[in-house]
């Protein structure tokens, strides 16, 4: 059997960006690599860093939610005391011992690798995957280097990487100044936004504490598809006139019921009295809307029934539904990071200038995509399609 090959990015994360992930997913490709461990480092003073730990944790989580091999680790974040690589690859040597540890360095880290604490020892223990990008330094002071660490036993594999216009520092500068910063994902820019990270302006008081529970409660892509679905509703509400706090509330708490257990999700609407509908009771899919309203109102304290009712209605949708509403779950089908799929640009650029014809033809979509699958098709859903083509905007 051939040997595992274990791809290792340690970095303060301070936020992840697309450089980072594209560097990860470019060392995966290229090196067949079999997984590849995304490691934050802990908060000391040996690196130190300007979000919390467990703030940097949740939005590593929530990035390599994107690609299964993608294995966010703990490992240095739980350890005591300074947290050196030379001590990190130990404890992987010892987890893994009969794979083969490639770390991931750009070029300015192999130039920085004479100062690493035990070098000698770190260069018997993993080769290095550097990546490298044009006009990085210069080419004779990284090759004559290279000589240097080849020579104590080091072991070094190029990857040519197409530039990137990104870096944490520039990130961080936008995100205090409120202005739209490049190079970072969707969900990890919300996730900035909202807990007001790196100085940005907080805008809703109780997110930060939601998205520390809701952390917990969802499972990572969950977890992210919710901080799109937040924004994109935030950006909806605010091209059609509606209250942003509102969307961006509704966007965040959504599906916080989807991960319950379905005997749970059932307990709470049989509780609640929240529907007696046995196709709802005996679908997750369709009973997480109804629950998440329940959950949101009792477990993270949403009083605002309009917000409630956005979180109801975000799958099936519902006739007479506010415009709030269906930025929801006009949102929650359009996200940045849904995956493509046959409408999708058509649909948002639908929403740009009418929710009422992208929330119909979304729905239509739905319908016609469940049907083919030969499954069943909530009659809400289908009255939601019969309402929507009532309305003037859908006949004109
Ligand atoms: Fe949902
Ligand atoms: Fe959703």
């Amino acid at each position: 059997m051939a040997k595992e090959r274990i791809g290792i990015l340690g970095s303060a994360f301070d936020p992840i960006h697309d450089g980072h992930l594209q560097m990860a997913l470019r060392a995966l490709d290229s090196a067949q690599l079999n997984r590849l461990l995304v490691i934050p480092a802990a908060d000391d003073a040996y690196k130190p860093c300007i979000a919390g730990q467990e703030d940097r944790w949740k939005m590593v989580v929530a990035a390599c939610s994107q690609d299964p091999r993608l294995v966010p680790s703990r490992l240095e974040i739980d350890r005591n005391g300074t947290a050196y690589t030379v001590d990190t690859l130990l404890a992987l040597r010892k987890e893994y011992p009969k794979a083969d540890l490639l770390y991931l360095l750009g070029v300015d880290g192999v130039m920085k690798l004479k100062n690493w604490h035990r070098l000698k020892k770190v260069l018997s223990l993993c080769s290095f995957l550097v990546c490298s990008r044009e006009g990085d330094v210069s080419p004779i002071d990284f090759h004559e280097e290279l000589v240097r660490l080849q020579d104590l036993g080091g072991q070094f594999v190029m990857l040519r990487m197409e530039p990137v216009d990104c870096s944490s520092s520039e990130i961080r500068s936008c995100l205090a100044a409120g202005r739209e910063p490049s190079g970072i994902s969707v969900p990890i820019r919300e996730f900035c936004e909202l807990k007001g990270l790196y100085g940005a302006p907080v805008r809703l008081s109780r997110a930060s504490g939601w998205l520390d529970q809701l952390f917990f409660e969802l499972k990572p892509r969950r977890f992210s598809h919710s901080l799109a679905v937040a924004a994109y509703a935030r950006r909806l509400a605010g091209l059609h006139g509606i209250s942003q706090k509102q969307a961006e509330e509704a966007g965040i708490l959504h599906d916080c019921a989807k991960c319950l257990p379905l005997k749970e999700m059932q307990r709470i609407a049989l509780n609640h009295r929240l529907t007696e509908d046995p196709a709802f009771l005996e679908s997750g899919a369709l009973l997480h809307s109804i629950v998440g309203a329940q959950v949101a109102r009792d477990r993270y304290g949403m009083e605002d029934p309009e917000v409630l009712e956005a979180i109801a209605y975000h799958n099936t949708g519902h006739s007479g539904m506010s415009r709030l509403a269906m930025c929801v779950c006009l949102a929650d089908s359009i996200e940045p990071t849904r995956e493509n799929y046959p409408g999708l640009e058509e649909i948002r650029n639908l929403a740009e200038t009418s929710l009422e014809r992208a929330l119909l033809k979304s729905l239509e979509r739905t319908a016609s995509f469940v049907r083919q699958q030969g499954k069943y098709l909530h009659p809400q859903t289908q009255g939601t399609i019969a309402w929507l083509r009532t309305l003037p905007e859908c006949r004109s």
